[in-house]
C-alpha cells in the first residue's frame, strides 16, 4: 500500500495557533454538476466553502480527507483543487475508497498536495492512506504503521503535538453498515498512536456525519461530507437531510485543540432520502 509519510514539508507559520479547515467526501463526478443521491456535488462543495468564508475562517491550511472524486476522474480533482485554492493557498489531500491514487498523483502540484508529514508551528499533521484498492473498507498496513511510528518518534524528539488524519473510521461509530468498513487494523494503529502522548487527535471522513469523542486523552473526530449526509445510528444505509458542512480546528501552541462543525445555512439541497444504497463502493 502506498503512503505519503516519507514526504515531509515544513510550513512557514508566524507562531501561535494553527488554523485548519477540513473538507471531506466531496464525491465530485467527472463532469461538473454530477449528482450523488440527487445532490449536485459541485454545487454543495462550493456552498460549503462559501459557508467557511462567511464564517470568517482564516485557515493556515486545508485538509481534504478522501472520497474527493466519486469515481476517481482526473477532471474532478482539478475542480476540487481550484475551488480549495480560491479559499486557502495551502491544501493537502489523502485518498478514500472512491479515489484513484494515480489520478490524484497526476494533478499539478501533487508532490505538495500528497505530502503525509506536515510540520507547522508546534504541530505535526500526518495524513495516512487507509485505502485498499478495489475495496470499500480501510486498512493502514504494516509498512505504513512502521512509517507512522518513525514519524511520531521524530515529532516527539522535536516536542511537537500531532494531529493524525485518515479516511476510514478507526472506531465503530454506531452505523452497522458503515462500521463493517472501519479500519481493519485499528488495534495496531492505536497501539502505535497511544505510545506517543503528543498525539492529540484522530480526524477522519468516510462516515458523512459528525463524531466528537474521547478515547483516554485522544480526541476522535469525524465530519460531515460536503455533499450527502448519512444518518447517525442507522443499521442499514440511510441518507440524512442535514445540510453539508465542514470542520474547523484550532491547534494551540500548548497542545490544546478547539474544533467544531459548521453546516451550510440558507441553501436548500436536493437529496433522495428513499434510495436504499450507495450504489458504488
Ligand atoms: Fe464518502
Amino acid at each position: 500500500m502506498t503512503h505519503f509519510l516519507a514526504q515531509r514539508q515544513d510550513l512557514p507559520h508566524d507562531g501561535g495557533t494553527v488554523r485548519i479547515c477540513q473538507f471531506t467526501d466531496c464525491h465530485l463526478a467527472g463532469e461538473r454538476g454530477g449528482r450523488l443521491l440527487g445532490m449536485d456535488t459541485d454545487h454543495s462543495m462550493l456552498a460549503v466553502i462559501e459557508q467557511a468564508r462567511r464564517d470568517g475562517r482564516r485557515a493556515d491550511l486545508v485538509v481534504a480527507t478522501g472520497d474527493l472524486a466519486d469515481g476517481g476522474a482526473p477532471a474532478a480533482y482539478l475542480r476540487l483543487q481550484a475551488a480549495l485554492q480560491a479559499f486557502c493557498p495551502r491544501q493537502f489531500w489523502l485518498p478514500g475508497n472512491h479515489d484513484d491514487c494515480a489520478a490524484m498523483a497526476a494533478v499539478p502540484g501533487s508532490e505538495e498536495l500528497l505530502c503525509g508529514d506536515l510540520r507547522i508551528g508546534n504541530w505535526q499533521i500526518l495524513l495516512l492512506n487507509s485505502q485498499i484498492p478495489g475495496e470499500i473498507g480501510g486498512e493502514i498496513g504494516a509498512d505504513q504503521l512502521g512509517a507512522l511510528q518513525r514519524a511520531l518518534q521524530s515529532a516527539a524528539d522535536d516536542r511537537l503535538h500531532t494531529l493524525v488524519c485518515l479516511h476510514h473510521q478507526p472506531v465503530p461509530i454506531g452505523c452497522d453498515w458503515l462500521d463493517e468498513q472501519r479500519v481493519a487494523d485499528a488495534d495496531a494503529l492505536f497501539a502505535v498512536v497511544e505510545r506517543f502522548p503528543g498525539v492529540k487527535a484522530l480526524l477522519w471522513g468516510h462516515v458523512h456525519q459528525e463524531v466528537d469523542r474521547r478515547r483516554g486523552d485522544l480526541r476522535l473526530l469525524s465530519s460531515p461530507s460536503t455533499c450527502v449526509q448519512f444518518a447517525p445510528g442507522s443499521e442499514d444505509f440511510q441518507a440524512d437531510d442535514q445540510p453539508p458542512g465542514y470542520r474547523w480546528l484550532e491547534l494551540h501552541e500548548d497542545g490544546r485543540l478547539d474544533t467544531g462543525v459548521s453546516r451550510v445555512q440558507g441553501v436548500t439541497f436536493e437529496v433522495n432520502l428513499q434510495q436504499r444504497g450507495y450504489l458504488k463502493h
